[in-house]
C-alpha cells in the first residue's frame, strides 16, 4: 500500500544486503514511520515477540525469513524453528510458515542450496499471503457492495476490531481487504474502528492505514460498538483472526468475543475475514484447545500518546494496582456469520470449511 508517495510492504529483503530483513517497525507508528533492519534469529524473535511486528500473515512471513536468517548464519535449523516458534503462541501463520521453510531447508543439501531453498519458500509464502489477501478482498467486497445496494448507495458502515490491515500481512490486509477494495470502486463505506486496548491496534494503526488510503473512517473506545449497534449505525462487522480451527471457532485481538455477542443480539452480519494459513486443521474446540498469549500487564498500565511533538509513555492505572492482560479470545462458531478466505465465503462449520479446503479432509 501507499505510505505517502511510496509502496510498501511489510516485509522484505534489504535491496543492497540480501542478509538483511527489513521491516516496519509498528511500535513507533502513527507517531513515526520507522524501518528497522534484522540481522539474525535472535533479532527476528524478539521483533516478534515484542510486536515490532505484528498480526498473523504477517508474523508466518517473519517466522519464514527468520528461518532464512538461520540458513544464512548456519544455525542449527532445528533449534531456531522451536525458538522461533515460542515467540508468539495463538497465531498459528508462526508455526505453519517455520515449518514449512524448515522442511525445505533439511531436504538441500549444501550450505548455497539450502540458502536458496530457506528463501525460495520464504518467498513464495509471502507472495502467496499477498495474493491470498487480494482474493479475500475480491470475495468480501461482493458483500459490502450488496449492502450498499439494499441501502440504494448510502454509506456502508463496516466495524473492525484491532489491526487485521495491510499492516498485520504484507498487503491488503484480511478485515480491511474488502474495505479497501469497495472504497475503490467507489462504493461509499465508513469503518468504525475499535480502539483495541490494551496496545491500540486499531487506534494507532488501522486509523493510519486507513487514513493513508483515504476511507473514511472514526475511531471510538472499545465499549461503543453494542450501542452503535443498537441504533442501527453499524451494518456488518469484518475482523481477522489468529487461529480457526476446523470446526469454525475464531480466536482474535481480545474483545472480538464480545463484539460478535452485540453483532448477534442485533442482527449484525460478523465476518471472519482469514486465510488459510489461519485454519488449524488439527482443533475441534476453540475454547478448549487454543492456546490464548498472556502478555505483560505493563501493556495495560501504560499509554503513548503524543504531547506536542515530543511522544510521552505515561502510567494509567494507581501505583499498587495489578494488571491482567490476555491477548486473545475465542469467538465460537456459532456466533460467525461467514469466513471470507481466499477461496470463496463459507460458514463457520466443518462441513462448510472443508467443502472450500476439500484436501484437508482426512
Ligand atoms: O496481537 P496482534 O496485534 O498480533 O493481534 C492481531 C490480531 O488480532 C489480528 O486481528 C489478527 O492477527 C489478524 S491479522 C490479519
Amino acid at each position: 500500500m501507499r505510505v505517502d508517495d511510496k509502496i510498501y510492504h511489510t516485509i522484505w529483503l534489504k535491496p543492497d544486503d540480501s542478509k538483511v530483513v527489513q521491516i516496519i517497525d509498528q511500535r513507533f507508528l502513527p507517531f513515526r514511520f520507522v524501518i528497522e533492519d534484522i540481522s539474525s534469529v535472535e533479532e527476528m524473535y524478539t521483533a516478534i515477540r515484542d510486536m515490532h511486528l505484528r498480526g498473523a500473515p504477517l508474523i508466518g512471513a517473519a517466522g519464514a525469513l527468520g528461518m532464512y536468517l538461520a540458513a544464512v548464519y548456519k544455525n542449527d535449523v532445528h533449534k531456531a524453528a522451536d525458538y522461533l516458534i515460542s515467540s508468539r503462541p495463538t497465531a498459528i501463520n508462526l508455526e505453519f510458515c517455520v515449518t514449512r521453510v524448515l522442511k525445505k531447508t533439511e531436504a538441500a543439501f549444501t550450505y548455497e542450496e539450502k540458502v536458496k531453498a530457506a528463501l525460495d519458500e520464504s518467498l513464495v509464502i509471502i507472495s502467496e499471503e499477498l495474493e491470498n489477501c487480494r482474493k479475500i478482498g475480491e470475495f468480501g467486497v461482493e458483500l459490502i457492495q450488496e449492502i450498499s445496494r439494499a441501502k440504494k448507495g448510502e454509506t456502508v458502515h463496516v466495524l473492525t476490531h484491532c489491526n487485521a490491515g495491510w499492516l498485520a500481512c504484507i498487503d491488503y490486509g484480511t478485515a480491511t481487504a474488502p474495505i479497501y477494495f469497495a472504497h475503490d470502486r467507489g462504493i461509499n463505506v465508513h469503518v468504525w474502528v475499535d480502539e483495541t486496548r490494551p496496545r491500540n491496534q486499531g487506534a494507532r494503526l488501522t486509523a493510519w492505514e486507513l487514513g493513508k488510503h483515504g476511507v473514511p473512517h472514526t475511531v471510538i473506545a472499545d465499549n461503543t460498538g453494542g450501542h452503535l449497534m443498537q441504533h442501527g449505525m453499524v451494518d456488518m462487522v469484518i475482523v481477522g483472526s489468529d487461529r480457526t480451527t476446523v470446526t469454525g471457532d475464531v480466536a482474535n485481538k481480545i474483545g472480538t468475543y464480545l463484539k460478535a455477542l452485540a453483532a448477534q443480539d442485533n442482527n449484525v452480519p460478523f465476518y471472519v475475514a482469514l486465510p488459510s494459513s489461519t485454519f488449524d486443521w488439527s482443533l475441534t474446540d476453540g475454547v478448549k484447545q487454543i492456546p490464548v498469549e498472556e502478555r505483560g500487564a505493563d501493556e495495560v498500565r501504560f499509554v503513548d500518546g503524543r504531547d506536542g511533538s515530543v511522544v510521552r509513555t505515561v502510567d494509567t492505572l494507581p501505583e499498587n494496582s495489578p494488571a491482567l492482560n490476555y491477548g486473545f479470545d475465542v469467538t465460537p462458531a456459532r456466533l460467525v456469520t461467514g469466513l471470507i478466505t481466499e477461496r470463496g465465503i463459507c460458514r463457520a462449520s466443518r462441513e462448510s470449511i472443508l467443502g472450500l479446503f476439500p484436501e484437508k479432509n482426512q
